[in-house]
């Protein structure tokens, strides 16, 4: 079976794996990097290091940019894109919905065929079976590539033809895991200026993660729905008890705007007479 060339630009931490998973999977594989010399390993392997990116991008039908953010892609690509013409860019960088969008136009105007994604995984999990990729653009275009941007791993997913919604997806789901890391660290320093060590406290934090999947199970329907029964637990319990998460922060003097944050939208759910509602009416006031 002949495997199409791929086209890697870019080769941080994420570039350099995606390289790795190209030329496991067999596919002739082609390296630019603004700084050179940070592909010997690759080349070892039988990748090829171009000696500018116009040549690099001239080398495969499936060119795949993986910078820092799209400031980095428009300065890699920008100055190429009669080259690109006629050639499939898949921009696995990550950035925002409407960057993503704008890009796809850029693309659009200058025939090239262009695919957003976004990576959900760390490096050492690329190519495994764990690896999770976004795909979003024209169905066909991700049909005629998508046996060789499996050669990634595990699953990719083609989310549609919106170019946005890889970047979607992805600031979305970051949304969730850095306000859970903050509000986790804040708990851990609330938790041991109480004398609580962090060890101790440790197995019970663990114990309200797993309470998590449910309520993402339960938020999605009431939010698909518009309904918002309060089964055990409204809003205004909700806000009583995060008056006293706030209070017990401020009585240590520790650093109390996340927490404050979070009680301000509860207010201002109740305020708007949510009160008897569950907690994820609140996704109206944060709708504004
Ligand atoms: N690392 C991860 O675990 C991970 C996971 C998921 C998604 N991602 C995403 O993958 C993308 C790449 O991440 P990364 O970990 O490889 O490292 P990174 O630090 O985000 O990006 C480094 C790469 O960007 C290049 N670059 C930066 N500014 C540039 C510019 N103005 N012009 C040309 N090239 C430029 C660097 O080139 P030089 O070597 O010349 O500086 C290098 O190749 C990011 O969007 C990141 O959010 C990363």
């Amino acid at each position: 079976m002949s495997h199409c060339p791929v086209t890697v630009l870019g080769l941080g931490p994420m570039g350099r794996s995606l390289a790795a998973a190209f030329l496991a999977a067999g596919h002739p594989t082609t390296l630019w990097n603004r700084t050179p010399g940070k592909a010997a390993d690759l080349i070892e392997r039988g990748a090829v290091e171009a000696g500018s990116a116009a040549e690099a991008m001239a080398a495969s039908p499936l060119v795949v940019v993986c910078v820092l953010d799209y400031e980095a892609v428009r300065a890699v690509v920008g100055p190429h894109a009669d080259v690109l013409a006629g050639r499939t860019l898949v921009n696995l960088t990550a950035d925002t919905p409407s960057r993503a969008r704008a890009t796809a136009e850029w693309a659009a105007a200058h025939r090239i065929d262009y695919l957003d994604g976004a990576i959900m995984v760390p490096t050492y999990l690329v190519g495994g079976p764990e690896t999770l990729v976004f795909h979003s653009g024209p169905a066909d275009v991700y049909a005629r590539h998508e046996a060789t941007l499996a050669s990634l791993g595990g699953r990719a997913v083609h989310l549609g033809e919106d170019p946005g919604l890889a970047a979607a997806h992805d600031v979305a789901l970051l949304d969730v895991f850095w306000t859970a890391m903050t509000g986790m660290v804040h708990a851990f320093a609330l938790a041991t200026s109480e004398g609580v060590p962090a060890e101790g406290f440790a197995p019970y934090a663990k114990g309200v993660v797993g309470l998590l999947p449910d309520i993402v199970d339960a938020f999605a329907e009431q939010i698909r729905t518009g309904e918002y029964p309060s089964e055990g637990s409204n809003l205004r319990s909700a806000a009583a008890i995060m008056t006293h998460v706030l209070e017990a922060t401020r009585a240590r003097g520790l650093d109390s705007s996340v927490i404050a944050a979070a009680h301000r939208v509860a207010q201002r759910g109740m305020e708007a007479g949510y009160a008897e509602n569950s907690y994820a009416r609140v996704v109206d006031i944060i709708r504004g």
